[in-house]
């Protein structure tokens, strides 16, 4: 089954050859691409990143190689520029020590390929310590230092690290120092020796954690992790919420929508689209709110060939699998794993599922519903044909075109302040 986690905005599958009219016009500093098998739509906030990267001797060469060409991959999904919305890169290594001479700081160089390059040109020094702590010092105290950054701006360290530092006390402290300083720490941790508490202590909440087996799976995360850190500046201050401040940035939400394609049918799977569309190019929904999608596609439904079954019970049986719920599967894979911090879901945000579905079928999916409002996972459906339907514990939304329904959806996620 295709698991689409997104993230910031939007990452739709698209299963089937359709366009998305609705997310065209998207709104504002919003970056959409076509990748091919999915449109990638993220917003790009400036920033100013700092790289924290392991450089000891529990690294071999070949892993360090890996890791910076990881980075460099990573790194090349950012709108990197010395221009006022771009996003600053600097870096410090470590082992036995820091190794300032060969990182550099958010001002050293104004292009991303200039940065990408001198990524390219830092060397492995095999040191036999550990010095996590005292890196995660220098980038928050000289590197990210508050003369240093643009003020507003939101500031990340990404720390890479596969093993355990000397002085864990001082590594704990000195990221608790970070994040006082609104430093959103990331930890990546590589290898199984790595402490899941060190982690932790760099990171100060699992959301922001991060464990690869080894390094050649770093690949597999620069995705995510750039979704992750590319989210909008968290609200810290306790005033009173101005009116036109979108409800996301004092109640974020993380928000699945499920539907299945094959149950929809090609007019539903347009509404659907539409319907997200819609929801995501809302103003209010501007900020705070992630968004993923969960649309199935089995390879199952792709058929079979001449040669795949000896026997008419083996069709039989492969036929069988057309008529199964698509979309209560679905819904149970969302109560089963969904809102996962490898999903993108964050500890501190309401969790909403939206549910696409239309039909009789849909009385089918009781128990999952039950299953994700157990979770306090708030459930609504949002129903093509408008027929009303009844599941305990959703909200059904109703209106008889998408941009009701959506309508209707924004106003129940962000009330009217009076
Ligand atoms: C980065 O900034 C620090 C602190 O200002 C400075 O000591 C260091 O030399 C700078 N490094 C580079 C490569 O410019």
């Amino acid at each position: 089954m295709k698991y689409l986690a997104a993230s910031v905005l939007l990452q739709v599958g698209l299963t089937l050859a359709f366009s998305l009219p609705n997310i065209a016009r998207l709104s504002r500093r919003e970056v959409v691409e076509d990748k091919g098998d999915h449109i990638l739509i993220c917003r790009q906030e400036p920033l100013e990143l700092g790289i924290v990267l392991d450089s000891s001797s529990s690294l071999r060469n070949r892993d360090f190689k890996t890791a910076i060409k990881f980075l460099q991959e990573f790194l090349s999904q950012y709108e990197i520029s010395s221009d006022p919305n771009g996003v600053r890169v600097s870096i410090i290594s470590y082992g036995k020590g820091i190794y300032p001479e060969i990182g550099f700081n958010l001002t050293t160089y104004d292009t991303k390929d200039e940065v990408i390059e001198a990524i390219g040109r830092i060397p492995h020094k095999a040191g036999l310590r550990t010095d996590t702590g005292r890196a995660i010092q220098y980038m928050h105290e000289a590197q990210l230092a508050n003369g240093v950054v643009r003020p507003g701006v939101t500031k990340v360290s990404i720390v890479i690290t596969d093993g355990n530092s000397q002085e864990w006390k001082l590594t704990k402290e000195a990221a608790e120092e970070a994040r006082k300083d609104n430093i959103v720490m990331f930890a990546i941790g590589v290898g199984t020796d790595i402490r899941n508490s060190e982690l932790l202590n760099i990171a100060g909440d699992q959301s922001r954690v991060t464990k690869v087996d080894n390094y050649n799976q770093l690949s597999s995360i620069k995705e995510s992790l750039a979704h992750q850190t590319c989210f909008v500046q968290e609200k810290t201050t306790t005033t009173p919420v101005p009116m036109d401040e979108p409800c996301g940035v004092s109640d974020p939400a993380d928000i699945f929508f499920v539907f299945s394609p094959a149950n929809l049918g090609s007019d539903g799977t347009l509404w659907a689209t539409s319907f997200i569309g819609l929801t995501v190019d809302t103003e209010d929904l501007n900020q705070g709110f992630r968004y993923g999608v969960l649309s199935g596609s089995c390879p199952d439904d792709a058929g079979f060939n001449l040669d795949a079954y000896s026997t008419v019970e083996g069709i039989k049986n492969r036929l069988e699998s057309y008529e199964r719920n698509k979309v209560q599967e679905l819904v149970k894979t969302l109560a089963d794993d969904g809102f996962t911090t490898a999903r993108g879901a964050r500890a501190n945000s309401r969790k909403i599922a939206v549910i696409i579905a239309a039909g009789k079928k849909t009385s089918e999916l009781q128990d999952e519903v039950a299953a994700l409002v157990a979770q306090n996972i708030q459930v609504f459906v949002a129903d093509p044909a408008d027929k009303g339907l009844t599941l305990e514990g959703a909200t059904i939304l109703s209106g008889r075109s998408s941009k009701l329904q959506a309508e209707a959806f924004v106003s129940a996620l962000c009330p009217k302040r009076s």
